[in-house]
């Protein structure tokens, strides 16, 4: 995820649980970029022992298959090509999200780029621009194609990040292709996760804000996979990861303005404070200096007890997520 989910991150994320491969920020790729030397580390001084695709986000195939071959040289697991920001600008552009209007070209764009990336090529699309209908073309297509794996977004373009997402387009996908389908989208714990493999039959699940809220994320879903316990995490365990974090990001930081650090820390902790307790969110808004931001945090998380498993009912945030669990949600896991 774009400015959230670099390098730092990926080593405060995995000093709580860990995931089985990365997928980095897009590397934005026009006639005239250069491959980004800062999404460059998350590939070249990733410690965490996991693989790590590289994704590309443009409408030039030149310039997608000059950065493709750029990035041979470092040790990525493959190359996935972004079909699903929905950003006006990106899609003005026709790249991201504005490339499903406009199948015919990415038939072609996808048969260039299969043709020259020797290693593994992936893809990860929204369900269509406007309607779920586009669907089963953008389907023939990838099949056409032979990608490595297909991670699905399941909402259009224009639904953005509201309303539920839909695992029946996935589980179409499922019974479509040869390769690994991924389901992505609202999963926010345990109950979502399993109730979205369950109805998809996806090869896996990719979790992006769902992970910046609760960092034991993985490690949850892997012990309610096994049918095991995993003991939940405290108030007191979110501040160290907000501590960790704070370090961590600061570490990365070219040079270290206190000010502008807490109004980046204050973009990442909108997805973490998000329904803890209203008056977190709201006194984090307002805090300017680092003072102001550690008393806040202190003051609502040094405390021991349990983080609540989900974000609150009807969350703008988190829209939808309550459809995926359906009427098999517990009040408490
Ligand atoms: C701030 C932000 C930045 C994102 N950046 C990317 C990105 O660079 N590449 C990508 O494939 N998806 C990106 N996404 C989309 C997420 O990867 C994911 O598909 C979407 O948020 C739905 O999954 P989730 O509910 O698990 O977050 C971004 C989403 C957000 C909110």
């Amino acid at each position: 995820m774009q400015d959230i989910t670099n390098l730092p991150f990926m080593r405060v994320l995995c000093r709580r649980s860990v995931p089985d491969w990365f997928v980095t920020e897009y590397f934005r790729v026009h006639p005239a970029s250069k491959l980004n030397r800062q999404l460059l580390r998350a590939i070249t001084e990733n410690t965490t022992g996991r693989p790590v695709f590289a994704q590309l986000i443009g409408r030039d195939l030149p310039s997608l298959l000059r950065s493709a071959a750029e990035l041979a040289a470092y040790p990525i697991a493959g190359i996935d090509l972004n079909l699903g920001c929905p950003a006006p600008i990106v899609c003005r552009k026709d790249a991201g999200g504005g490339l499903l209007r406009h199948p015919d070209a990415l038939h072609r764009m996808l048969g260039a780029l299969r043709e020259a990336i020797p290693g593994r090529f992936t893809v990860k699309t929204r369900l269509g621009f406007a309607e779920r209908s586009e669907f089963p073309r953008l389907l023939e297509i990838f099949r056409h194609h032979a990608i490595d794996g297909l991670t699905i977004h399941a909402r259009t373009v224009q639904a953005g990040y509201q309303g539920p997402v839909h695992p029946a387009c996935v589980r179409e996908a499922v019974s479509a292709l040869a390769c690994p389908v991924i389901a992505n989208g609202n999963i926010v714990d345990t109950q979502t996760g399993l109730a979205y493999h369950r109805q998809t039959a996806a090869a896996g699940l990719m979790i992006g804000r769902g992970a910046i809220r609760n960092p034991w994320i993985f490690a949850q879903l892997q012990a309610a996979f096994e049918d095991r316990e995993h003991p939940i995490p405290s108030s007191r365990c979110l501040l160290e990861y907000i501590h960790d974090l704070y370090a961590e990001i600061a570490r990365e930081a070219p040079r270290f303005e206190p000010l502008r650090h807490v109004q980046r820390m204050k973009r990442t902790l909108g997805f973490i404070s998000h329904g803890l307790t209203p008056d977190f969110e709201a006194h984090l808004r307002r805090c300017n200096t680092p003072e102001e931001f550690w008393s806040i945090c202190h003051e609502h998380l040094e405390n021991d007890a349990p983080l609540p498993p989900c974000p609150p009912a009807a969350s703008k945030l988190f829209s939808g997520f309550e459809a995926l669990a359906g009427e098999v949600r517990s009040p408490r896991i």
